[in-house]
Formats: structure tokens, sequence, C-alpha cells
């Protein structure tokens, strides 16, 4: 018997223009959503809409988004493969967001960690804040998706997705797949001070750093005080968990010997790994200089993705506006 053909699978992805990518959330992020462009239909946004939970000031908002969006494109996101665009381009989504609310508990939203968290950090307890898992939420089943791949920090914003999926499929008719979350695998890349390497700890490794400030970062990351002459632990080394990310099993192998043999300062270490950091991003460095020297550019990636987006939005809001008893369509301006 030969198999039925898989129906085609939609992954989808946003993340957030907070400013310049780092080292973790290349290997945390943006490599696995490069490497998936190659193998299913990919719908990868900058979640700007998201953003204004944390920004309020338009410039650095518009500058973050060029941002994330030429560091994407540098890295070699293909924006012919994947449909690459910005959230607010498809307004729709917030409009699926307000339907999706009210098949929402507030006690769903409650349980949310991230808020929990964000809020114990000192951003603003905005009812967008709060509301933020919705427009989520939404973002995944407008393009309705069957594949989100995110860090750990989001597996419960995907379970809480499939809660509002089912529950609006319940009410008013099967509209919605169930999404999964594909958990990267190696989300938790370590900072320059050994903790989770994230821009909220001031501990990242910007990959389009260069020069003296890049040499900076990398020479002053912590480790023990072990002096040169002592064995070390290579298992417990930041210094070479980072390594390893930009090494091949050999060179992961050899460098593991070294430090087990004593005899070599982490400064060694240091030196090799800011060697492997700038021969692996070189060639995006050169490519985000060309793309940002056309200013044009990003923005025409940015607005043919957003049109190849709104028009499966509009199809999934046609349905959805069928299904809850309003016209499939809003009334065109005249
Ligand atoms: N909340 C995600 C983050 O901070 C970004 C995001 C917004 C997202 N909408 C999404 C991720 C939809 C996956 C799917 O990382």
């Amino acid at each position: 018997m030969t198999p039925a053909t898989p129906a085609p699978r939609r992954i989808l992805s946003g993340v957030q223009p907070s400013g310049k990518l780092h080292v973790g959330n290349y290997f945390g992020a943006v490599k696995q959503h490069i490497a998936l462009q190659n193998e299913a239909q990919c719908f990868y946004f900058i979640a700007d809409y998201h953003s204004l939970t944390s920004i309020h000031d338009a410039k650095t908002l518009r500058e973050h988004t060029r941002d994330v969006a030429l560091d994407y494109l540098a890295l070699g996101l293909d924006p012919e493969k994947a449909i690459f665009f910005r959230q607010s381009d498809v307004p729709e989504v917030t409009e699926l967001a307000w339907i999706l609310s009210t098949v929402t508990n507030m006690g769903l939203l409650e349980r949310a960690v991230s808020y929990k968290e964000k809020v114990e950090k000192g951003i603003d307890a905005s009812v967008g804040l709060f509301f933020y898992p919705v427009l989520m939420a939404a973002d995944i089943l407008i393009y309705r998706s069957h594949v989100v791949p995110v860090g750990k920090d989001q597996v419960q914003h995907i379970e809480m997705t499939r809660d509002m999926a089912e529950r609006f499929n319940r009410t008013f008719g099967p509209v919605f797949p169930l999404p999964d979350a594909r958990l990267d695998k190696e989300s938790k890349v370590l900072g320059t001070d050994g903790l989770k390497m994230s821009k909220s700890y001031g501990n990242t490794i910007d990959i389009f750093a260069e020069g003296n400030p890049l040499k900076k970062t990398v020479m002053g990351i912590k480790t023990d005080s072990a002096p040169e002459s002592a064995p070390k632990d290579p298992d417990t080394s930041n210094v070479f968990a980072l390594y390893s990310l930009f090494a091949t099993d050999e060179e992961q192998a050899e460098l593991a010997q070294r430090y087990r043999a004593g005899g070599m300062g982490y400064g060694v270490a240091k030196t090799m790994l800011l060697e492997k950091i700038n021969a692996y991003f070189a060639p995006a460095r050169e490519r985000r200089k060309q793309l940002a020297a056309d200013s044009e550019y990003v923005e025409g990636v940015l607005r043919s993705g957003a049109q190849r987006a709104r028009a499966e939005a509009r199809k999934t809001m046609a349905l959805v506006r069928e299904a809850v008893g309003m016209n499939p369509e809003s009334v065109p301006l005249a």
C-alpha cells in the first residue's frame, strides 16, 4: 500500500523587533527558521504589534523592525521561499484576536507565565500585555499554521493557542487546525556570564558586532579563576559551550583535550572562539552591509511578503466571519 501524501505543512513563527540579533537568537531560532524554508511553506513575521507592549517610540520601533529584517535576510532567509512580512501589514490579525478573545476565559490568560514575568521585570501591566497571548494565537491561526518553531518560553503560548482554536471550532465549526510547537533544540545558548543569553540580562554576543567591540565582549566572558597550568573541565565551561556551537566535532574534541591537559589559559580558548565567530558570520556581515545600502530593498521585501500573507489571512477571515454570523467580507469603501 502506498502511504497517503501528507498534507502540506505550514510553518509559522514570529520574532519581536527588540534590537540587534545575538548569537543566542541565531542558534535558538533564526538558524532553524532559515533551514525550514526549504522543507515547507513558511510564514515568518516581525511582531511589531507585540512590541508595542514594550516600545512606545515610533523611531525605535521602525529602526528595530528594519534591523531584524536586515539581520534575517543577511543570515540567509530567502524571501522567494519563505513569506517574510511585518505583522502590522496584515491588520486582519487584530480582528481575529478580538473574535478569539470572546471564546477565551480570563482564567486561561491569568495563568500565562510570561505575563507575570514581564510585569515582575517592570514592563507596564497594560491590557495589551495581558492580551498578548490572544494576539499570538491569532498570528498562528490566521494562517492556519500546523507547526510553530519556538523557544521553550513560548510553549505555553502555543498550548493556549490550541485551547482557543479548540474552543472556537467547537463553538462555531471546524475552521482551525490545532498547531504544534516545535522546540528548538539548541534553544539555550549561554551568555557571557554563563546564564542564558538574553538581551534583558545584558550578556549577549551580537552577530553583527565586529572588531574591537566584539573582541572586548568575547575576551570578557566570565570564567572561573583556575590558573593557566590547571586542568580544566570543558563540560562546565561557557567558553567551551559557545565554541562548540561553531566548531566541528573534531575541533571540539581537540579543544576538550587541551582543557583537560592543563597548561592552557581561558584566554587561548576565547581567542579561538573569537576567530570562529568572525569566520562564521563574515559572509552575513558583508551581505548585511550590501542590503542596508539599498534603502528600498527591505521595504520591498516586507511589502511583497505582506501581500502574500494578507491573501491567506483574508481567506481565513472570510471563513471566520461566516462561521460567527458576519458578512464574509467587510464592506469595501465606496
Ligand atoms: N511571542 C513571541 C516571542 O516573543 C513572538 C511571537 C509573536 C510569535 N507572535 C508569534 C512566535 C506567533 C510564534 C508565533 O518570541
